[in-house]
């Protein structure tokens, strides 16, 4: 088998590139961090990586493989081999410090962010511990067992373009705290959250859970943050407008009115968001891209919004 591994020592080289390492004979069950084991401890100890629990627990051992991001010691080398080839690299929306070793810093700076510590009422007074019931604990089952490896981080699509961003481990772990029982500071929290960078602006391509190895699946938590802003009312931002323009032309016409949705969503009162639209308008008439001026409902329409009474009716119910 070839181990094709990214390397890159800032010391001496000048650019990054691949370097190959084969093993011959690897017994079944044997996990890729193994085999980065046995390459470095055989054949060549400059290889640079984390590693530490070997148990899927600490969430060091993250890196790329053929393209996506996993925890080596939870992968069996024999389902990422391909063709006797397997593309080791760095993760990815973070600086790379020397081979597979990345810059952590901005990852961490962005979960420090939504003060992941838990803020109980210091008024009420506790003998012994604060209990949850289970169905409370279960609001944050999920979300708690994120062992922030940053595989999620690495393959974001949202990252890669928005530099502020917070993150699909961060949000995650914001859930985690709006969600439990225990803690005063939920409104806030969400408020915080609702701003620029955060929950309204992922876009949902689905990496992150994809690649989550636990059970957080971060967009799963973001939306669910989406669905509790909306509930507690705090709708003064494009993201909850949006959504609640695109409800309500759904249920006006039975079809998206794409003329009004940019202008709901940017608020019509919000002058320099409205010119800003300017020139995508423009640029969409010259290309004939922009939406007939006439919109009109589709036959079905009662039948369409019997369905989105029904789905407000039930988001409300929680
Ligand atoms: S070494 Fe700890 S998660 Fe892989």
């Amino acid at each position: 088998m070839i181990f094709s591994i990214w390397r890159f020592n800032p010391e001496k080289d000048t650019s990054p590139y691949f370097q190959d390492y084969k093993l011959k004979k690897i017994p079944q069950g044997t996990t890729l961090l193994d085999c980065m084991n046995l390459i470095k401890w055989t054949q060549d100890g400059t290889l640079t990586y984390r590693m530490s629990c070997r148990s899927a627990i600490c969430g060091s051992c993250a890196i790329k493989v053929n393209g996506h991001a996993i925890l080596a010691c939870k992968t069996q080398v024999s389902n990422v081999i391909k063709d006797g080839k397997v593309k080791i690299e760095p993760l990815g929306n973070m600086e790379i410090i020397k081979d597979l070793v990345v810059d952590l810093g901005p990852f961490w700076e962005r979960i420090e962010k939504i003060r992941p510590w838990l803020m109980p009422d210091e008024s009420e007074r506790y003998e012994k511990e604060r209990y949850q019931s289970i169905d409370d604990f279960r609001k944050i089952d999920e979300s708690s067992t994120c062992i922030m490896c940053g595989c999620c981080y690495s393959d974001c699509s949202s990252l890669d373009v928005d530099k502020v961003f917070l993150g699909p481990t961060a949000l995650a772990k914001g859930q985690r705290f709006i969600d439990d029982s225990r803690d005063k500071e939920r409104l806030n929290r969400i408020r915080e959250l609702s701003d620029k960078g955060g929950i309204w602006d992922c876009t949902h391509c689905g990496e992150c859970s994809e690649r989550c190895p636990t059970e957080a699946r971060p967009l799963e938590r973001i939306t669910s943050m989406r669905r509790t802003a909306l509930a507690l009312g705090i709708i003064n931002n494009i993201g909850a407008r949006h959504v609640k323009g695109f409800v309500d032309s759904i249920a006006h016409s039975g079809r998206l009115n794409e003329n009004i949705l940019p202008i709901r969503s940017m608020g019509i009162f919000n002058i320099p968001g409205l010119m800003s639209l300017i020139p995508i308008g423009i640029r969409m008439i010259m290309r004939r891209k922009n939406p007939s001026i006439i919109h009109r409902s589709i036959d079905e329409v009662e039948d369409i919004r019997r369905i989105v009474e029904e789905l407000c009716k039930r988001l409300r119910k929680g």
